[in-house]
C-alpha cells in the first residue's frame, strides 16, 4: 500500500483587508475592536471584492500548490473541494474549479467532488484523498479548502454575532502517492447531526414548496433569518472544546503518540480563545500552535490548508515534522489527522 503525503501547499487570500474598525466605521455594525478582539483574537480579515467566487480564489491556491508539487493539470487525478460557501447551489465548485485551472482547454477531465462539511471540510477532504491514494487508485489529488463567505455575511448590527468573525480565502495541498516512509498516519472523524441547527445557514428549504417563497410577482422572498447564517455561540464553544481535545487524543492514543512527539498543532481558526484553552488545558507548548486568525478570520474550510501552506513558507514546516490537526464546526462535524511531513 502506497502512503499518502502531501507534495505541495499553496494560498491566497484577497487583497482587500478590512479591520474590526472598518467593520464599524465603514458598515455601520454596532461593534468595537475591543469587543472583538478580546472574544475572538481577530484584528482583521480580506473580504473578496464582488466578481470573485471560491473557485477563483482556489485557482490562485491551486497553481500555488501544483508548482510546490513540480506537477502540472494533468497529473491530478481527483479535486476535492470544500466550501460551506459553493459558487452556486449547483454545480459545485469542484467542476468549476477544473474548468477555470484549464483542464479542460488541455484535454484533462479528472472526477471532480464537492465535500459540504463545513469548518471540518478540509479534513474530510484530506481523508478522502489520503484513503483514494492509499488504495492504490489514484496518484495526486489536489484538495481544495476555499471560501467566499462576505457576500453571505449580515454586514449590519443585527448580524453583528456572525459577521465580525469570517473572512474569505483559499488553500490547497496535493496529496500524493509514495514509497517513502512519510505521509498522512492517521484521520479520525466524526458528527453529531443532534446539533443541526446550531449553526446553520437555511437560505432555502427544500421542505416547503417551493423551496424559497415567492410574492405574488414569483419572486423569490427570503427573510433575514433564513438568508444569514445563525449560530448559538456559546453551545458551540463549548462543544467544540470537547470534541477537539477527544479527537485528537482519539488519533494520539490510535498512534501511540505523546503530546512530546508533535512539532506543530495546526488547528481550526474559528476563536483564538478556543485554541488557547485547549493549548493551556493540555499542557502544550504555546509555540507549537500555529495561528493565524488575527489577520484573517475564520475562513472556514480554508484555514487548515492556508496555516499549512504559510508554515511551509516560512519555514516552520520541514520535512520530518510531526503535525497535528483538528477541526470543529457546523454539522456538528469534527476530525483530526496526524501528518508526518
Ligand atoms: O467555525 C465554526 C465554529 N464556530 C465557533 O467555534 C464559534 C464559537 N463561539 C464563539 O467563539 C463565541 O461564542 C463568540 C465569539 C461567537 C461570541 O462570544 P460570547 O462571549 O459567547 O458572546 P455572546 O454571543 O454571548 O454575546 C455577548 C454579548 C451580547 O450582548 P448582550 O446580549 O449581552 O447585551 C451580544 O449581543 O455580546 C454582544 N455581541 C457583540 N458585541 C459587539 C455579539 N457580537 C458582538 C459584536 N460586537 N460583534
Amino acid at each position: 500500500m502506497p502512503n499518502a503525503y502531501i507534495s505541495g501547499t499553496g494560498f491566497y487570500v484577497p487583497p482587500r483587508v478590512v479591520t474590526n474598525d472598518q467593520l464599524r466605521e465603514e458598515y455601520g455594525i454596532d461593534t468595537t475592536d475591543e469587543w472583538i478582539r478580546q472574544r475572538t483574537g481577530i484584528e482583521e480579515r480580506r473580504f473578496a471584492d464582488e466578481g470573485n467566487a471560491p473557485s477563483d480564489l482556489a485557482v490562485h491556491a491551486s497553481k500555488m500548490a501544483l508548482e510546490n508539487a513540480e506537477l502540472t493539470n494533468k497529473d491530478i487525478d481527483l479535486i476535492v473541494f470544500a466550501t460551506l460557501s459553493p459558487d452556486f447551489a449547483f454545480p459545485g465548485s469542484g467542476v468549476i474549479l477544473q474548468r477555470k485551472l484549464g483542464m479542460c482547454d488541455e484535454g484533462h477531465f479528472p472526477p471532480a467532488l464537492d465535500v459540504r462539511n463545513q469548518c471540518s471540510g478540509f479534513l474530510y477532504s484530506l481523508a478522502t484523498a489520503t484513503s483514494m491514494v492509499q488504495s492504490g487508485a489514484m496518484k495526486n489529488v489536489l484538495v481544495i479548502g476555499a471560501e467566499v463567505q462576505s457576500a453571505a455575511l449580515d454586514l449590519s448590527s443585527r448580524g453583528r454575532g456572525v459577521a465580525a468573525l469570517f473572512g474569505d480565502g483559499a488553500g490547497a495541498v496535493i496529496v500524493s502517492a509514495t514509497d517513502e516512509d512519510r505521509g498522512v498516519r492517521h484521520f479520525q472523524l466524526g458528527a453529531d447531526g443532534r446539533h443541526a441547527d446550531v449553526l446553520s445557514q437555511k437560505v432555502w428549504d427544500t421542505s416547503k414548496r417551493p423551496f424559497i417563497p415567492q410574492n405574488a410577482d414569483g419572486v423569490g422572498q427570503v427573510q433575514p433569518e433564513m438568508m444569514w447564517a445563525q449560530m448559538q455561540g456559546k453551545l458551540v464553544f463549548k462543544h467544540a472544546i470537547e470534541r477537539m481535545i477527544g479527537v485528537m487524543m482519539q488519533t494520539f492514543s490510535a498512534q501511540g503518540l505523546t503530546l512530546d512527539d508533535v512539532d506543530l498543532f495546526a488547528f481550526h481558526q474559528a476563536n483564538l480563545r478556543i485554541n488557547q484553552y485547549i493549548q493551556k488545558s493540555i499542557g502544550a507548548p504555546e509555540e507549537k500552535f500555529l495561528h493565524n486568525i488575527q489577520k484573517y478570520g475564520n475562513t472556514t474550510a480554508a484555514t487548515i490548508p492556508i496555516l499549512l501552506a504559510e508554515a511551509e513558507q516560512t519555514g516552520q514546516l520541514t520535512r520530518g515534522k510531526k503535525v497535528c490537526c483538528v477541526a470543529f464546526g457546523s454539522g456538528f462535524t469534527w476530525g483530526a489527522a496526524i501528518i508526518d511531513w
